[in-house]
């Protein structure tokens, strides 16, 4: 495997190649990853995986300074997976001078439910994401369902940009008490990892009563709240814990869950001092 840093260099190495499997990261790998890099092994050759935590999608409160950086087993970990090329461009590599042209996702979409907590958030991925795609030019590029907005966002610029990149959306892996695999994770107390499971838990538990109770709009609005309630109950702090539909992530309408659209569950809630964030689709 190479590692790469420059942009220039990573142009070199991947010239004549057209069928390129892209996997982006902010690195610090786990499972969740490594499965990401196995299903661009199935779409694609060479699959070629970045490694860099972009400071354009934090928040000035937010972890970039003690986030997670562990390049050199990151590197080990992705030569096992047979990947051809490591990108680990610097912040001078990628950012060279300020990143003043950005992509900006649109309202409906970057500014609800994570973009809402986290404002600007959205904007920095995709700034990034697209920066990513132009030094790569991958064929394919395949992103996890862990961050379901940031997927449903991931392909709604690359179709209205009409960016030639096809979006391989990949299953959430998780731990075996059913806790979501995250870098985040390594912040959390033995307390905290003990209790985190209850998210996926709670989201199981509406996923059920949606689907065997058939709630009206009201109805379903007592039960998310019920989720927030009982978040708070165990001293989690809840942002939110929505019912959406999976295709534009708007709020469905009485029609919407009578008829069956696809639906999806999104939740995010502060546990202590580490924000975890999960979904669950309605089948
Ligand atoms: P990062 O959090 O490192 O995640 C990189 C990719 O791994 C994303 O597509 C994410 O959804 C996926 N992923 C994370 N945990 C997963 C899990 N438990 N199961 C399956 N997939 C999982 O997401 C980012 O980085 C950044 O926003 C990025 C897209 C790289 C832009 O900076």
């Amino acid at each position: 495997m190479k590692q790469i840093s420059s942009i220039t260099e990573l142009r070199d190495q991947l010239r004549g190649q057209n069928r390129i499997a892209f996997v982006p990261t902010m690195g610090n790998l786990h499972a969740g990853h490594l499965s990401l890099m196995r299903i661009a092994a199935r779409h694609g050759d060479p699959v070629v995986a970045s490694i860099f935590v972009n400071r354009l999608q934090f928040g000035p409160n937010e972890d970039f300074d003690k986030y997670p950086r562990t390049l050199q087993d990151d590197c080990d970990a992705l030569e096992k997976e047979h990947v051809y090329v490591a990108f680990t461009p610097t912040e001078r590599d990628l950012y060279p001078e300020p990143q003043d042209y950005r992509v900006k996702p649109p309202d409906d979409l970057g500014s609800t439910l994570e973009g809402e907590f986290r404002p600007g958030f959205f904007e920095g991925v995709c700034t990034v994401v697209t920066k990513l795609f132009n030094c790569v030019q991958p064929k394919v590029a395949v992103f996890g369902k862990k961050d379901y907005q940031q997927l449903m966002i991931i392909r709604r610029m690359v179709s209205q940009l009409a960016l030639p990149i096809e979006i391989i959306a990949a299953p959430t892996v998780r731990a075996e008490d059913g806790l979501a695999l995250s870098s985040r994770n390594r912040y959390l107390s033995d307390t905290e990892r003990a209790e985190a499971p209850f998210l996926y838990q709670l989201l199981n538990d509406l996923s059920n009563q949606v689907k065997s109770g058939r709630p009206n709009l009201g109805q379903l609005v007592q039960l998310e709240h019920r989720c927030l309630a009982q978040l708070a109950d165990r001293g989690w702090k809840p942002d939110y814990f929505e019912v959406r539909k999976q295709h534009d992530l708007k709020r469905p309408t009485d029609e919407n869950l009578l008829d069956q659209t696809p639906l999806v569950i999104l939740a995010a809630a502060k546990l202590g001092q580490t924000r975890l964030i999960d979904n669950l689709e309605i089948a």
